[in-house]
């Protein structure tokens, strides 16, 4: 409101709403009031179990696709942590496994100066307390006091701004094999959710896994989905495949 050097609620209303510049001030208010809360490895138990039981599922379910393609999407990944933490795990397993497969990680926010950050790839401390030596040294170097990601863990990823309440967009974030999308659907309600549930649904592939946050369930939300447990983890699987469901487990 300063910043407009509106004076009321009401005049502040309008600038979201009326006036020609309702469509940016939109977008600078939710730079603002967006929480974008995330460091890399926020859930250890969710990345050891996307290392050694999802992606190998998947390998094996892609195996007669004539695509070697894996295709993970971070739908809020805020300021970048989490999608270059999926970027190492494959490339971990790049002289094994995957070989010859082509990895693209979609990584998807709102807030536009989270995914400046996100593209510029710089971190402090708090960000980085949860990286082992190994991880710290293998996929980061310095600059000043802080660390970078290396260029071997950001070539696979596509920064993009995207709101998850946008159907027309999120139509066309097809042939998923894995969504990642943690510590963002508590800030929606009851409807958008089930909305934006329903599309990961209909854009993930019949082999794909959705993982939330541990503590955020779909129960009363959605009944297509399955809830798979996994090692300290739960994902979700579409609804036909029980059986596949309950041998993750
Ligand atoms: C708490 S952060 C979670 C970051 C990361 N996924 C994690 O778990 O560490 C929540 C992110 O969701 C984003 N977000 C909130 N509503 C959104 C929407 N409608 N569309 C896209 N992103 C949204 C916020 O901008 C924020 O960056």
């Amino acid at each position: 409101m300063k910043e407009l050097k509106t004076q009321t609620l009401h005049e502040y209303f309008e600038c979201l709403t009326i006036k020609p510049m309702r469509q940016t001030e939109l977008v600078a208010l939710l730079n603002e009031i967006t929480i974008g809360e995330t460091c890399f490895f926020r859930s250890q138990p969710q990345l050891d179990a996307m290392r050694t039981i999802i992606i190998p599922k998947v390998l094996v379910a892609k195996a007669k696709f004539p695509l070697r393609r894996l295709r993970i999407w971070s739908a809020g990944c805020s300021t970048g942590e989490e999608p270059y933490t999926l970027s190492m795990l494959p490339l971990e397993e790049a002289a094994r496994r995957l070989k010859d497969w082509t990895i693209e990680i979609l990584a998807t926010d709102l807030n536009e100066r989270s995914l400046a950050h996100a593209k510029n790839a710089i971190y402090g401390s708090y960000s980085t307390r949860n990286l082992t030596p190994y991880y710290r040294q293998k996929y980061f170097m310095a600059v000043g006091e802080q660390l970078q990601v290396q260029p071997a863990a950001r070539n696979s990823i596509t920064f993009s701004r995207l709101n998850l309440s946008d159907d027309a967009r999120m139509t066309f974030m097809k042939s998923l094999d894995v969504v990642f999308c943690c510590n963002v659907l508590i800030y929606f309600d009851l409807v958008s959710k089930r909305r934006v549930i329903q599309h990961f649904y209909n854009n993930l592939l019949p082999h794909g896994y959705l993982f939330l946050r541990h503590s955020e369930s779909l129960y009363g939300v959605n009944d297509d989905f399955r809830l798979v447990h996994l090692p300290g983890a739960t994902a979700y699987i579409k609804g036909e495949r029980t059986q596949a469901g309950k041998q993750d487990t």
